[in-house]
């Protein structure tokens, strides 16, 4: 890939904070995971667990990304948490909200490399606006009441 592409520096500076946002993600992750209790532990810790292998692959992916086109991957990480919620449901909460603030990142690449005629970058943004909205999806339907099929929170559409 050329390296004088358009948009070069700032798709570099969208995939870092992708990067970064992606580590806070791995560390929110494990944290939830670590903050489980009562029946329902043994299932949710698990779920926690591949959130957070997944959200560094997603980091990884990210940081393949800013060297295949030349920039420098950061080694910052976004912000971590504030609260202390323990909740279940809180927990859910806020990891919808962390996901959400992901797509909207990815959606920012995607009109970058929209306008640097980046196929490649293009592609791997919608293809993880995908994988987020599937995982906000699983996140919302745990958010339901058993038997509720209407969303618990009204996000865009997938
Ligand atoms: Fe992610």
């Amino acid at each position: 890939m050329k390296t004088d592409m358009p948009n070069r520096e700032p798709i570099i500076a969208a995939l870092n904070r992708i990067l970064e946002h992606e580590m806070a993600g791995v560390v929110r992750y494990t944290h939830y995971s670590l903050m489980v209790f009562g029946f329902s532990r043994i299932p949710v810790v698990n779920w926690f667990r591949s959130a957070a292998s997944e959200t560094l692959a997603h980091a990884v992916a990210a940081g393949e990304m800013i060297t295949l086109i030349g920039g420098y991957p950061s080694l910052g990480i976004g912000p971590l948490l504030e609260t202390h919620h323990h909740d279940l449901r809180e927990m859910l909460r806020e990891s919808m909200d962390f996901e959400i603030q992901g797509v909207d990142l990815y959606k920012q690449l995607l009109r970058l490399a929209e306008d640097a005629g980046s196929i490649t970058i293009e592609e791997y943004a919608r293809q993880k606006i995908a994988e987020e909205a599937m995982h906000i999806g699983d996140i919302d339907k745990m958010l339901r009441r058993p038997g509720n099929i209407t969303q618990a929170v009204k996000t865009e559409a997938p």
